[in-house]
């Protein structure tokens, strides 16, 4: 692409990339293996979508197809996941899909990726401790008795200030600042507690399932109350039929809503700089990762959808509220109390990529190089991840749950179009370079990627595109205010003209 070194798609080379994580004082340890990969994928991957978005999805767009909304959403993201395997393995360093648009588009796109990512990991984060703080309530209140009071029960709760997500995230802010390998030893012990749980929901419920629950699997589509055009899904809009809930395009808002239980495997490319052997292990954690949520994620929705009429199913802690409608108060209390502690890696790994798309920006000179110093002793990036720590906290105090985990989707799914445009313009421009993993079909499976992950976008409401619009504008304006001129490539470009 273009080595001009003034223009907006000026591009960033691999070997320059790769070369910029060796200097010592703004370079990360690298200590994780494929193991670790998959299990920071399944820990961040299995979380409130699951947990919480079911429930919505089920009782407002789909029923019981909410299962096949899962199996839409899978698709989308094993397109995106060959994608992303390929650009991870290629470019192993911070920065996630910023990193690789930055080394093959052009440092403009790659600077609309980066601001993108900021928006669905910083929001991620605040949704999942929004989630999480519902489901600890839920147990204190159903198990204990207590109920906090509503006014920091946050807006979901009814109140104002959700006391327990803004505390959650700040305590792991202090925990990532303390150093990545003892994030990674909690995480496992806590992935194997939340894969139970929904081992758990599996086995136990499939005894509880009642066939009646089962019709209509596909609920026929029904009316929007009038005037609510806004939250109508983009694609109604356009094409000018009146919106519906329910029904076969019922299926697809469910799928662009619990699309939001998927993200995470691009998380784990993140880590890149951190791993090893990112080469072999990259595509080894991502695709892993995939195929054991994807599966998980069908059957569970299957099973609550026959334990409980959809029309029924509870919209904070579902998975629970299934087994105490059948009377399992036991099951139900041990789902809860697992959840609360899932959610918790959830939160705390997509804080961790916040951070290091945070940290990859301010190391190239979009963003304040002063987030990019690494702590002398913890070796991470302290700065970018107490300053976005306490923001999200903040975030994650004043705001409810599903318009934000929308937006945080829309923002994803944009990311996975740039990406597969990438792995397309980097064959092109790069053949020579190693690719340990190779997408395969290119360009149709990269083509296909953009084309669903499109779909998907289209299928959510056009409010949230509304936002997202809106958080885009700021963005440009930043690049052309600030980082255009401060980038490492632009100084580059001053360099040479003298
Ligand atoms: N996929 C993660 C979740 O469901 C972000 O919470």
């Amino acid at each position: 692409m273009s080595r001009n070194l003034k223009s907006p798609f000026r591009t960033k080379t691999v070997e320059q990339s790769i070369r910029d994580t060796e200097e010592p004082e703004h370079a990360l340890r690298k200590s994780l293996s494929a193991w670790d990969l998959t299990v920071f994928g399944v820990g961040v991957i299995i979380g409130t979508g699951i947990f919480v978005l079911t429930g919505i999805a089920a009782r407002n767009n789909a029923g019981p197809a909410t299962a096949l909304a899962f199996v839409a959403a899978g698709i989308v993201c094993a397109l995106a996941a060959l994608c992303y395997a390929e650009f991870a393995s290629t470019v192993p360093v911070a920065g996630s899909a910023y990193t690789f648009s930055y080394a093959s588009i052009g440092e403009l796109p790659a600077w609309i990726i980066g601001w993108d990512l900021v928006l669905e990991f910083a929001l991620g984060t605040a949704v999942v401790a929004v989630g999480w703080s519902g489901y600890v309530r839920h147990l204190l209140s159903t198990n204990l008795g207590w109920d906090l009071p509503a006014a920091l029960s946050g807006p979901d709760g009814g109140g104002t200030f959700d006391l327990l997500a803004f505390l959650l995230v700040l305590v792991l802010t202090a925990i990532l600042v303390v150093g990545t390998k003892l994030s990674a030893r909690i995480t496992a012990i806590v992935v194997a507690i939340k894969v139970t749980v929904v081992l758990l929901v599996i086995v136990a419920g499939l005894f509880f399932i009642k066939a009646d629950n089962y019709k209509p699997f596909i609920p026929p589509a029904q009316a929007q109350p009038p005037g609510s055009g806004w939250k109508a899904p983009l694609v109604q809009l356009i094409f000018g039929y009146a919106p519906t809930n329910f029904g076969v395009m019922g299926i697809f808002t469910a799928a662009s809503l619990v699309f939001f239980a998927f993200i995470g495997f691009d998380v784990v490319a993140t880590a890149a700089e951190e791993t090893k052997n990112p080469q072999r292990d990259m595509p080894r954690g991502i695709i892993g990762s995939l195929i054991i949520c994807t599966v998980l994620y069908v059957a569970v929705t299957l099973v609550v959808t026959g334990m409980e009429k959809y029309t029924q199913m509870s919209a904070t802690a579902p998975l629970a509220e299934a087994f105490k409608s059948v009377n399992q108060p036991f099951f139900s209390g041990a789902i809860s109390l697992g959840a609360s502690v899932g959610l918790i890696t959830v939160c705390m790994i997509l804080l961790l990529g916040q951070t290091r798309v945070f940290f990859a920006m301010s190391r190239d000179g979009l963003l304040p190089r002063f987030f990019s110093v690494t702590h002398p002793r913890y070796r991470t990036p302290y700065r970018a991840t107490i300053t976005l720590g306490v923001i999200i906290a903040v975030v994650a105090g004043f705001t409810s749950l599903e318009k934000l985990a929308e937006l945080v989707n829309i923002g994803t799914l944009f990311a996975f179009v740039v990406v597969a445009l990438g792995v397309i313009v980097l064959r092109r421009t790069r053949p020579d370079l190693h690719r340990s993993f190779r997408t395969p079909w290119v360009p149709l499976v990269p083509i296909l990627s953009i084309a669903a992950s499109v779909w998907l976008m289209l299928n959510l409401p056009a409010e949230t595109w509304l936002r997202f619009g809106i958080w885009m504008v700021v963005g440009f304006v930043v690049y052309f205010l600030y980082s255009r001129h401060n980038s490492r490539l632009a100084r580059a470009g001053q360099d040479a003209e003298f």
